[in-house]
């Protein structure tokens, strides 16, 4: 059997259904999570450091299984599948780390391309692609530099850049503001608005920053005791309901 696109139940993007995990003999670290994405929708994923943030993102992108529960993609349970139709699912999902995990001796324009050389694709098909995606995260006039002489911001953009290179169709950012400044913590999460908005890729981030939470009017998941709560208390229209509040008072 082989995945393509449309033969999925693509009404729900990503679904757990009482996942829980446990590392090693540890208590559990997840517990009971039920969360469903729609496709095209935008959230945040927020809870303290070893909330278990990273853990249920790595649920998401198949990089781990739980200890209990299923975890579907696109409709489709994933605890069954070979690893073949697991690969294919995981070519949908591109992700976005802290640390941007680039590698220093390619260029960012061959740091963005190489998901799509390990797809087999001939650089004659992608190059222009390439190009114009590095731009429109700002770096046309760096795509030759290598990530060592670019500023944490401008690897961040290469590091996003080749997450949705392949046109993932759910894409996962695990504290992606965390090591750059605000204002371009900013302009990141300005690049993935737009990215969920032209086309209507499912967007979840990880962040422990609420001011950037608070920028965004988008659901928060909150991650608290291994519990995952759905948050209603930042984002702009929660501003709105404490400014109104406030006024009654
Ligand atoms: N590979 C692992 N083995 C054992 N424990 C782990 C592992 N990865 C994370 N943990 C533990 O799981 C908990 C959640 O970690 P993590 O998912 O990284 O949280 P967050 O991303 O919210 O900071 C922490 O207590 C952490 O120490
Ligand atoms: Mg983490």
């Amino acid at each position: 059997m082989t995945l393509s696109r449309h033969d999925l139940f693509d009404d729900v993007a990503v679904r757990l259904d009482g996942v829980s995990l446990r590392y090693d003999t540890s208590e559990d670290i997840l517990s009971g999570i039920d969360l469903v994405l729609k496709p095209g929708s935008f959230s945040f994923l927020t809870g303290a450091s070893g909330a278990g943030k990273t853990s249920l993102l790595k649920l998401l992108y198949l990089a781990l299984k739980p200890s209990r529960g299923e975890v579907s993609l696109f409709g489709r349970p994933t605890s069954r599948l070979t690893r073949d139709q697991l690969s294919a699912l995981r070519r949908r999902v591109g992700v976005v780390f802290q640390e941007f995990r680039l590698l220093d001796h390619l260029t960012a324009y061959e740091n963005v391309a190489l998901p799509l050389r390990v797809l087999g694709r001939k650089e004659s098909t992608y190059r222009s692609d390439v190009e114009e995606l590095l731009a429109w995260v700002g770096l046309g006039e760096r795509m030759h530099a290598r990530p060592t002489t670019l500023s944490g911001g401008e690897q961040q953009r290469v590091a996003i850049a080749r997450a949705v290179v392949t046109q993932p169709d759910i894409l996962i950012a695990d504290e992606p503001t965390g090591n750059v400044d605000p204002e371009m913590g900013s302009r990141l999460m300005r690049l993935f608005l737009e990215l969920n908005k032209r086309r209507a890729t499912t967007v979840i981030i990880a962040t422990h920053d609420l001011g950037l939470v608070r920028q965004v009017e988008a659901p928060v998941f909150r991650l608290q005791h291994g519990l995952l709560v759905q948050d209603v208390e930042y984002g702009p229209a929660a501003r709105r309901r404490t400014d109104i509040s406030k006024a009654v008072e």
